[in-house]
């Protein structure tokens, strides 16, 4: 289906479902993070795209405080009040858009009497390949109801309401990476965003130009943020900043590294010079796009994922050897991309030799015995936006 195709459906399903037609049809897209991991809740820098796999929400307000959602991916309808729901009370995919509401809530957005709506939901960003789908449903609703109850509110705010709905409600202690990226993407084109300022800048991609696409790796290798490990090196994080008496990683810098490797574990050092390096990975790489173009970040791409796997040590088997088998048949910079311990890895990859790469890498997936990995393009698109 196409994707005027999909958002027709998505307000025909919305119809059959509530008996009545929706106020509108509003879309997000999930991201593909180019440079800049784990990055975002150290207070540094960020280089995410917005991709072409979207979430729809169709919605439509009410005259009560009820809330109703419903999805393609579920034959379960939610239904909750308005005024009493706490994000303890949230679970499964209803906590995404239904935590959107109560986020709003904690932003001052009185709900009281008639801000109820119904919202179906639907979506072709891939679950669990690390490609931002719970976001993506995140900033669907959150646009949809910044419109419809005419809030007004900016699109860096809104993004700090979609991570508060997926700190809170979902209950995952992630930064505000993927909620800016969906909200503020731009076709062919990633945002360059500053965790600390929420400032961000637009900065071309310009891979067709250059003849270069971003093939995804999803190794099917599932992973969650609410549990575990991405919290685990938070806390390092944490402790390494305490422990250099700063604030935040991001008043670290590449000079300060000698000092800290005294300081501390040997661990939280190299939980440290991985955030510490990879700010310096993403500025070098905006950089180098606006000098000389995308066909000279390979090796930054290269060297973000050398890090992750052997300082922060968020990488598993199979995207080490996506990241390897990708590179052998000619990508020219791969990486991991996102919260890590699973999920997809990036290749920047020559239009010529995108089969290749396919081929090569679902060969080295058989050798070793691994499940199958999905291997497809994505292009970088245009943030949340009104559909119908
Ligand atoms: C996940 C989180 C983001 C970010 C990345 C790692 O995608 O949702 O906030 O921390 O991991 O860069």
């Amino acid at each position: 289906m196409t994707h005027d195709d999909i958002a027709a459906q998505a307000a025909a399903d919305f119809r059959s479902q509530f008996g009545r037609a929706a106020d509108g049809v509003w879309s997000a897209p999930g991201r593909v993070n180019l440079i800049g991991e784990h990055t975002d809740y150290n207070e540094g820098f960020v280089l995410p795209f917005a991709i072409d796999r979207r979430t729809w929400a169709a919605v439509g307000l009410r005259d009560d405080n009820t809330a109703r959602v419903t999805s393609t991916f579920s034959d379960d309808e939610v239904e909750i009040g308005l005024s009493t729901v706490g994000p303890e009370q949230l679970e499964g995919w209803s906590a995404y858009p239904l935590g959107i509401a109560w986020a709003l809530g904690q932003n001052g957005v009185e709900l009281a009497e008639q801000h109820g709506f119904d919202a179906h939901i639907a979506s072709d960003v891939p679950v669990g390949a690390g490609l931002s789908s719970s976001a993506a449903i995140e900033c669907a609703v959150a646009i949809a109801l910044d419109e419809r109850w005419q809030l007004g509110i900016d699109r860096p705010t809104l993004a700090r309401v979609g991570q508060l709905a997926e700190n809170e409600a979902v209950g995952a202690p992630t930064g505000i990476m993927d909620q800016s990226a969906s909200l503020l993407g731009r076709r062919d084109s990633a945002v360059f965003l500053d965790c600390r300022s929420l400032r961000s800048e637009i900065v071309d991609l310009g891979f067709a130009a250059a003849g270069l696409a971003i093939v995804i790796i999803d190794t099917k290798v599932s992973h969650s943020h609410a549990t575990g490990g991405y919290a685990a090196r938070r806390a390092s994080c944490e402790a390494g900043a305490a422990a250099l008496g700063v604030e935040s990683l991001r008043d670290v810098g590449v000079a300060d590294l000698d000092r800290a490797r005294e300081i501390m574990d040997d661990e939280t050092f190299r939980r440290v010079r991985h955030v510490v390096t990879e700010n310096a990975r993403v500025l070098a790489t905006v950089r180098t796009l606006r000098e000389s173009g995308p066909l000279a970040i390979g090796e930054i791409l290269d060297a973000s994922h050398v890090s992750m796997r052997d300082d922060f040590e968020i990488s598993v088997a199979e995207l080490d050897l996506a990241v390897v088998a990708a590179r052998e048949a000619g990508a020219i910079g791969a990486r991991m991309t996102g919260g890590g311990f699973g999920g997809a890895a990036i290749a920047l990859t020559p239009l010529a030799l995108i089969d290749e790469v396919t081929a090569r890498v679902g060969e080295a997936f058989a050798q070793a015995g691994y499940t199958a990995p999905e291997i497809f393009t994505v292009t970088p698109s245009d943030g949340a936006k009104r559909e119908l």
